[in-house]
């Protein structure tokens, strides 16, 4: 019988699932698990469940000689040293697919607060000053007609398309390859290099997985690039964006804002941003629902299940 760790809290469905593969040990409280218990659990698992605040590396996989998947309740995996994984024969899973429109979801939202100033609106109402209706109170930009660019153009990044589409946005895109044409056409989106995207777009979406290649890909040079009325959006990882940069051009005016729902050194937040009104910051709601929370649990315990049985995972990190 299989000996299943579940690093964290994940939805009663997932848990269901692992237990058809044997006995299901799971950290129960929100606060990180701490490492002596990890480890002490982690000494005769056979998979671990783990979250996207975990850190899989060497000490991890000490701990864990029996392992033979990790089965990360996530799309984004640079969590998980996959190398030291692969190395050792454990295999690793993430969860795409289910949290795709979440994220796309939020991707929107970040976009209609930020240029429509709704978070301001928010703290001058919360903040009780008197406040009446005027011709130019708290004037935002409109979408119609802007040019939306996604640099990262996965699944999320296509579904994020179709939505600014929808809002009577242009669409524009990087990414390692082209997508296919029938998508291309879809989405009437072109792809485009990174400094055209940055140069020309109103709305600059990260959108791409991290790795050292798109680490502080947004830095100072590229906010350089952009223009002044355009806003950065990330749903993606925090350090792809340097966080300093970020808040300069922020408050000089160098950018008009950003929405961001992931931050450098998650969970602290950047001071400089904390005091502007053009950023937009929520805490790494990208797919954060009842729904997609449950079926990202689900996919991630199927994922176990299968290897565990000797199959192939269904959503194998190569
Ligand atoms: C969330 O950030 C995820 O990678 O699933």
């Amino acid at each position: 019988m299989s000996r299943v760790v579940v690093t964290g809290r994940i939805p009663d469905d997932g848990l269901e699932i692992l237990r058809t593969a044997g006995e299901v040990w799971s950290w129960e409280h929100d606060e990180p698990i701490p490492v002596d218990v990890r480890n002490e659990q982690l000494a005769d698992a056979d998979a671990a469940v783990t979250l996207l605040t975990d850190r899989v590396d060497d000490a991890f996989l000490d701990a864990a000689p029996r392992l033979k998947v990790v089965a990360n309740v996530a799309v984004g995996y640079n969590n998980i040293d996959v190398a030291a994984c692969h190395a050792r024969g454990v295999a690793v899973t993430n969860t795409p697919g289910v949290l795709t429109d979440a994220t796309a979801d939020l991707a929107m939202a970040l976009t209609l607060m930020v240029t429509r100033r709704l978070g301001e609106g928010e703290r001058l109402i919360r903040s009780g000053q008197p406040w009446k209706w005027s011709m130019f109170m708290m004037l935002g930009a409109g979408l119609q007609g802007r040019q939306l660019g996604i640099v990262g153009m996965g699944a999320i990044g296509e579904a994020f398309a179709a939505r600014a589409r929808a809002f009577g946005m242009r669409v524009v895109y990087h990414n390692r390859r082209a997508v296919d044409a029938e998508t291309e056409a879809r989405l009437d989106a072109r792809l485009v290099g990174l400094h055209e995207l940055l140069e020309t777009s109103d709305v600059v979406s990260l959108n791409c997985p991290y790795s050292d290649a798109t680490h502080h890909l947004v830095d100072e040079a590229a906010l350089d690039r952009m223009r002044p009325d355009a806003y950065v959006i990330n749903t993606a990882r925090g350090p792809i964006v340097d966080e300093a940069a970020l808040v300069e051009a922020l408050r000089d005016g160098g950018i008009a804002g950003a929405g961001l729902d992931v931050f450098e050194h998650e969970p602290d937040v950047h001071p400089g941003l904390l005091e502007l009104d053009n950023a937009v910051l929520v805490p790494h709601l990208g797919s954060a629902t009842v729904e997609t929370r449950s079926a990202m649990a689900r996919l991630a315990a199927r994922n176990a299940v299968e290897v565990l049985a000797g199959r192939p995972a269904v959503n194998p990190v190569a």
